[in-house]
């Protein structure tokens, strides 16, 4: 058995894709989800691609005694990987008690754990979120942070302040926060991928499914931004290449070799890519065309923002490598799989 790492949220997207690549390796993963946002399926697809299945204790983190109880049954855990949390900006706004609860009382019963029952190391979901938008660009980790612009992105950012103030006091407690530009696209096997429940906020879950035919038209919200062609700009970062991205955080951890027992890095790609870049991207790659409309701007959407990587690049050694054109056809192949389209 390898050593054993804890990834809770692990049936998600992020988090499956980042459990296959931990197994490849030969890490031990135990998952903890409460499915509110993934199904038990994922498990066995996870297993179907990497012939490892993985423990799975099904909870939510609120729940401290049952995390008490996951810590005494599991006594071998030697990293923890918290995706864990709830992503909906606009559901944020609505009910921000419920994001705030969810993502940060999470947070706090994981660290009170980790300390009771001494794990050491976490690896930690954060978001590009917290620069807001960015007077510079691209933007690098220490490009000041803005106020987030909704509930969601506001646990993100405390969260890296809770554990900012933590590390300081906890002298064993080393932490990584890996700050995700737009993940997208899905594993090359098509077994795990992205799927929203209901109507998909996400750009390129619209996309495919709009491709699909399960919606009928893409908006494109704004097209009138300070940008090449109007459309706002991000990031795009394929998911497997950010999975890679915990791996290496993971290993820097156990095996020390962080300077800081705090650090923080950008993952994406450095290059930025409008939303009428992604639409004709994916029409080239997948050959489908795409019946889309251009709309009013969308609330709470910022101009434009990408990643300075060159921090990851040379202290993690981690670079992304797909292109936008291969992950988008990975976000299609997936799609197509689940809906039974050849
Ligand atoms: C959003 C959040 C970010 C969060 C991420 C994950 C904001 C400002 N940011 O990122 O904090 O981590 O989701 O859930 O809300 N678009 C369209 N049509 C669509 C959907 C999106 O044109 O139907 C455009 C958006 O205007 C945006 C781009 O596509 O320019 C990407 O949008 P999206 O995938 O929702 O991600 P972000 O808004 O960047």
């Amino acid at each position: 058995m390898g050593r054993q790492v804890l990834v809770t949220g692990g049936t998600g997207y992020i988090g499956s894709h980042t459990v296959v690549e931990l197994q490849a390796v030969g890490f031990d993963v135990v998952i903890i989800d409460d499915l509110s946002n993934s199904s038990a399926e994922v498990v066995d697809q996870i297993e179907k691609i990497s012939g490892i299945r993985p423990a799975f204790e099904e909870f939510n983190l609120l729940d401290s005694e049952k995390l008490e109880a996951f810590f005494k049954k599991y006594t071998g855990i030697e990293a923890i990987i918290h995706f864990a949390a709830f992503k909906a900006v606009g559901e944020s706004v609505e009910k921000p008690l419920l994001y705030y609860r969810n993502n940060l009382v999470s947070l706090m019963n994981i660290l009170d754990c980790m300390s009771e029952y001494k794990v050491a190391n976490l690896v930690f979901s954060s978001s590009c979120t917290v620069y807001g938008q960015p007077d510079q660009l691209p933007v690098t980790e220490n490009t000041p942070k803005k106020d987030a612009e909704s509930p969601y992105g506001n646990t993100k950012a405390i969260s890296e302040e809770v554990l900012r103030d933590v590390v300081k006091v906890t002298p064993d407690l080393k932490v990584i926060a890996l700050r995700y530009f737009n993940p997208i696209g899905a594993h090359p096997s098509a077994l795990i991928g992205e799927l929203p429940r209901g109507v998909p906020n996400n750009l390129v879950p619209f996309i495919t499914q709009t491709a699909a035919g399960i919606r009928q038209q893409l908006s494109i919200f704004g097209d009138d931004y300070d940008t090449v062609d109007g459309s706002c700009v991000r990031d795009y970062i394929n998911v497997v290449d950010l999975a890679k991205a915990h791996v290496i955080a993971i290993n820097r951890l156990i095996n020390n070799t962080n300077s800081d027992r705090f650090e923080f890095f950008n993952i994406g790609t450095g290059t930025g890519a409008s939303v009428i870049e992604v639409v004709q991207t994916f029409e080239e790659s997948t050959g489908v065309k795409l019946n889309y409309k251009i709309v009013a701007r969308r609330p709470g959407d910022v101009e434009k923002i990408y990643a300075d990587t060159t921090i990851a690049n040379s202290v993690l050694g981690w670079k992304a490598e797909t292109s936008l054109y291969d992950t988008l056809l990975s976000a299609w192949n997936w799609e197509k799989r689940i809906r039974g389209i050849n």
